[in-house]
Parts: structure tokens; sequence; C-alpha cells
């Protein structure tokens, strides 16, 4: 094999370890369970790009049953950034992801304000900004807050049909059941009114997603989720129109540290952003 040539083929197993310790380098704090779960789900997501046998760059194309795509986790070896080897794996992802979806199904992808430009070249219209928000968590239980499965996964896959652009029960049921997390949902009318996880990360939680009817609901919801994780570091990704979502994150003491762009390619989902106080994973959609 000549040791220079570059290839792109589907990860290895060992490959998405390694790409998900590049994630935590740049300061993207991955769930402990997220590369897994997505990979379990979808082993043809994550793609290598290889000098040689090494590899140096990579991405996820996750599709969600063929009906939504969403691109993420795209870097290049620190060392081998600047010379286009990004601009040639981002454009054969996009085709590769483009050939394992329905056709006319959308693309999302939450990429660095940087970038965007590169994005827009590529076919991305932006749609507007989630915003991360970190502090460490304070709640209390609210005494209508029921854990799954005394929730049922029926209600939460349905409720998630509402604010997610494709059915992603596989994908769900294993979010809700990775090891540590804390699944709360409340009903109003005997019928579910918003529901949220908090997941460990290499660093405190993340709580995403946080799905909800109302803001009394949500803050309902966000509460007793930091109830779950008292003291530790948490950080909420919430889509900057909802304005009620903000200000939440002010009242739980919470203060905005990154953020993304939301971009689409082909058709926008029309979501409720008012309900999203916090995105799945700006990873996986
Ligand atoms: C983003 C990344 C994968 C690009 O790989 P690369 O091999 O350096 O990219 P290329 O040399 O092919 O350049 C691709 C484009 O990215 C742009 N770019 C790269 N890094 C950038 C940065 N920090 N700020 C602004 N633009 C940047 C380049 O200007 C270029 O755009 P152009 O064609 O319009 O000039 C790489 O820089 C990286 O791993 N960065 C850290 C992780 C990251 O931020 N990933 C993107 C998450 S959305």
């Amino acid at each position: 094999m000549d040791p220079t040539a570059l290839s792109i083929a589907t990860m290895r197993a060992d490959e998405v370890q390694t790409l998900e310790d590049w994630a935590a380098a740049e300061g993207w704090n991955p769930g402990l369970a997220d590369l897994a779960i997505a990979y379990a789900v979808d082993p043809d997501a994550f793609i290598a790009l290889r000098r040689g046998d090494e590899l140096v760059g990579g991405g996820s194309i996750f599709s969600h049953g063929g009906a939504f795509g969403f691109m993420g986790l795209f870097i290049i070896r620190a060392d081998l950034r600047g010379g286009k080897l990004g601009t040639t794996l981002w454009h054969q992802r996009l085709d590769m992801l483009r050939k394992r979806l329905a056709p006319g199904a959308g693309i999302g992808m939450d990429g660095v304000f940087a970038m965007v430009p590169f994005y827009e070249k590529g076919g991305f219209k932006f749609a507007h900004r989630d915003l991360r928000f970190e502090g460490i968590a304070h709640g209390q239980m609210d005494p209508d807050a029921h854990a799954y499965p005394d929730i049922s996964f029926a209600e939460i896959d349905s409720f998630d049909r509402c604010f997610f652009p494709a059915p992603r029960s596989t994908f769900l049921v294993r979010w809700l059941e990775q090891p540590g997390a804390h699944v709360l949902g409340i009903r109003q009318d005997d019928m579910l009114a918003g529901y949220g996880v908090a997941r460990p990360c290499r660093k405190g939680f993340k709580l995403g997603p946080v799905f909800a009817d109302t803001p009394d609901i949500a803050e309902r919801l966000i509460g007793s989720l930091m109830a779950k994780i008292e003291g530790e570091p948490v950080a909420l990704d919430i889509p900057e129109p909802n304005e009620a979502g903000l200000k939440l994150a002010a009242k739980f003491g919470l203060s905005e540290s990154f953020g993304c762009a939301r971009l689409y390619y082909g058709p926008a989902p029309d979501l409720p952003l008012n309900g999203i106080f916090g995105v799945t994973s700006f990873e996986f959609g």
C-alpha cells in the first residue's frame, strides 16, 4: 500500500474511538455513550479519511432511517489542518450521505460559526443559532415528574415525533437507556407534555433532548433533571429563537459558553422551536 495514498471509507470501531478523543480535544465534551449509540444504530455513519492506513480525519453522516440526515464530528487531525484535506472529506461525506437518504430528504448540521461560509458554499442554508449554556446543576424535583419507564417508551417516542424531523425510535430507545442517564417526563391531562434526558459526558452532564409544550413544563422538567444531578457541571443547547428557553437558562444560573449555526441542505424541517428547550446533540441532530 502506498503510505501517502488518501482514501475514504467507513470507520472501524477503534477509529470511532479516536474520533471521540479528537472531539473531546476540541472541547466538545461528548456524552460518554453518544458515539457508541450512533455507531450501534448506524455503523455506516462514521467516515474515515486515511493516509495509507493511518486515520487523518473523520466525520459522521448519520441517517435517521433514510428520512433525515445529520453531519457532525468533522475533524482533521490537528497537525494536518489547512491543507484542503477537510474540503475533500467534507464533499465526499455529503455525497455519501445524500446517497444513503431517500430522494429529497433534508440534511442538518450544527456548524461552528467560523465555518458557515464554507458550508454555505457547499449548499447548506443557515436556519438559526443553537446556543450552549453551562453552569452547575441546581434544581428541585417536581412531584409530577415521572421517570422512564413509568413514562412509557411509546409516549416518549410519539411526543418526540413533534419535535424532531424524522422517526428515530431505534436511536431514541438506546439514548434513553444509556448508562447513567436520567429520563423524566411530565403529563398534563393524562398526555405527555414534556420530557427530558440528562446524560453523563466526559465532564458533567448535558441535558438533551428537552422538549416541552410550554415554558412552565420545561422549567419543571429542567429543575427536576437538575435535582437528579445536583452540583454537577451541566450544559444545555437551546435554539436562539426560543426566547423563553434563553430566559430559563438564565434563571437556572447558566451562562452562554459556545454556539453553533444550525444549517440545512435541502428542505428545512418545520420544527416548533418554542418547544425545543434542549437540542439532543450537535452531532446527530
Ligand atoms: C474544520 C476542519 C475539519 C477543516 O479541515 P482542513 O483540512 O483544515 O480544511 P481545508 O484546508 O480543506 O479548509 C476547508 C475550509 O475550512 C475553512 N476553515 C478551516 N478552519 C477554519 C477556522 N478555524 N475558521 C474559519 N475557517 C476555517 C477554510 O478557510 C476552508 O474554507 P475555504 O475553502 O472557503 O477557504 C479542521 O480545521 C478541523 O478539524 N478543525 C477543528 C474541528 C472543527 O472545528 N470542525 C468543524 C466543526 S463544524
